[in-house]
């Protein structure tokens, strides 16, 4: 049987700008699986971002629930929310996000600092990556080995890819 690890049930965003309200999400349904590579395509503006976001718990819906590992984290508090994002899902932005006044070592180092780990492993784990990192740029997956503990991974996929979301999951060659 595949586990569920992560599940809209009936999901709705509205942003509100001014007077006029705007439906990004109608009523999604949707269930990512243990081991599922998934692909959202659709044109600007249909609603992408917005999906991903709610589903790595970085936004909330307006209506309906989110359920990751079993668990309903549509109104959990923030520090759980923060607890959930740090330990068990990964992020590829469409910008990279990256810090500018601090190194590349600094960037990769600063998720980890938040979590319970010794020094000694932060700094093999990040030496580790980024020697992954030299040896793997040509093929672009660095951000996919960067993020492999994961157990759930968003990826806003046009900074790396190309015309499309399939684009990237060709040039990337990134497994979960
Ligand atoms: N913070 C926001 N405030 C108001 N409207 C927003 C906000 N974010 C997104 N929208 C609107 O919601 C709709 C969906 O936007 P979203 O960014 O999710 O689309 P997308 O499919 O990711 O687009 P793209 O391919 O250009 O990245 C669009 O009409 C957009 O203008
Ligand atoms: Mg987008």
């Amino acid at each position: 049987m595949s586990i569920s690890i992560a599940e809209l049930r009936g999901v709705t965003k509205k942003y509100q700008v001014g007077e006029t309200e705007i439906l990004a999400l109608n009523n999604v349904y949707f269930n990512v699986t243990k081991g599922d590579f998934i692909v959202v395509a659709g044109p600007s503006g249909s609603g992408k971002s917005t999906f991903l976001n709610i589903l790595g718990s970085i936004d909330k819906p307006t209506s309906g629930n989110i359920i990751f590992n079993g668990s309903d984290i549509t109104h959990v508090n923030l520090e759980a929310l923060h607890q959930l994002r740090l330990n068990k899902i990964g992020f590829v932005f469409q910008s990279f996000n990256l810090v500018p006044v601090l190194t590349a070592y600094e960037n990769v180092e600063l998720p980890l600092l938040f979590k319970n780990i010794s020094k000694k492993e932060i700094k093999e784990r990040v030496t580790t990556v980024l020697e992954k990192s030299r040896t793997s740029r040509q093929n672009g997956s660095f951000a996919c080995k960067a993020i492999r503990r994961t157990e759930a991974t968003c990826c806003n996929s046009q900074s790396i890819g190309g015309k499309s979301g399939i684009d990237h999951r060709r040039r990337t060659n990134c497994q979960p």
